[in-house]
């Protein structure tokens, strides 16, 4: 299966809402919809469906920051019928080249709540390390992956 990131649309974007989480796991990210909302309303956020072959099994979202030189991703799910197969990898790993090819990208951050054990996992297996801070409110870990 090839994994691929591709642009919401009419076409696609019944396909996002309709994808889900599993039990306890909604609680872990915001819903696709208000994801999407929010893109819409903060202009910045790019929003893209993850694809495995032609099949939508995830959403992940990112945005950068020119002027402190770094990205962030905001958001990632994997429709539960389809997680544990390495899309979500694969989607971080696309997301991570795009943001590189910004010239100035010098390091890119995200977060998690901090039970949230996959994702801490996930994201160190890509190189984000801890920095010791915490989202506003405190509730999701901050790590960042440098660019060199
Ligand atoms: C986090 C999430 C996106 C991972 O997507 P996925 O496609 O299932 O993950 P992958 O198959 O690419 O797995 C990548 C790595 O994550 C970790 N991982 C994934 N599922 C795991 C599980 N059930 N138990 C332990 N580790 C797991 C492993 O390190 C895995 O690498 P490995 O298979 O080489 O051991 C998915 O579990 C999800 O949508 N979770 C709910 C929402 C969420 O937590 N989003 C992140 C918010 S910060």
């Amino acid at each position: 299966m090839k994994t691929t990131l591709r642009e919401i649309t009419m076409a696609n974007f019944r396909e996002c809402l309709a994808l889900e989480l599993g039990p306890g796991q909604e609680r872990l990210v915001a819903s696709n919809m208000f994801s999407l909302a929010e893109a819409k309303a903060d202009g910045v956020s790019v929003p893209l469906a993850i694809y495995a072959d032609d099949t939508t099994v995830g959403f992940v979202m990112y945005w950068y920051d020119e002027a402190n030189a770094r990205g962030y991703i905001d958001r990632l799910m994997v429709d539960h019928r389809h997680q544990r197969k390495g899309y979500g990898k694969a989607a971080m790993s696309e997301v991570i080249e795009r943001l590189k090819s910004n010239p100035n990208c010098r390091e890119i951050q995200t977060s998690f709540a901090h039970d949230n054990i996959i994702a801490d996992k996930l994201y160190a297996s890509l190189g984000f390390r801890r920095t010791g801070q915490l989202t506003d409110g405190g509730e999701e870990t901050i790590v960042i992956l440098k660019i060199t």
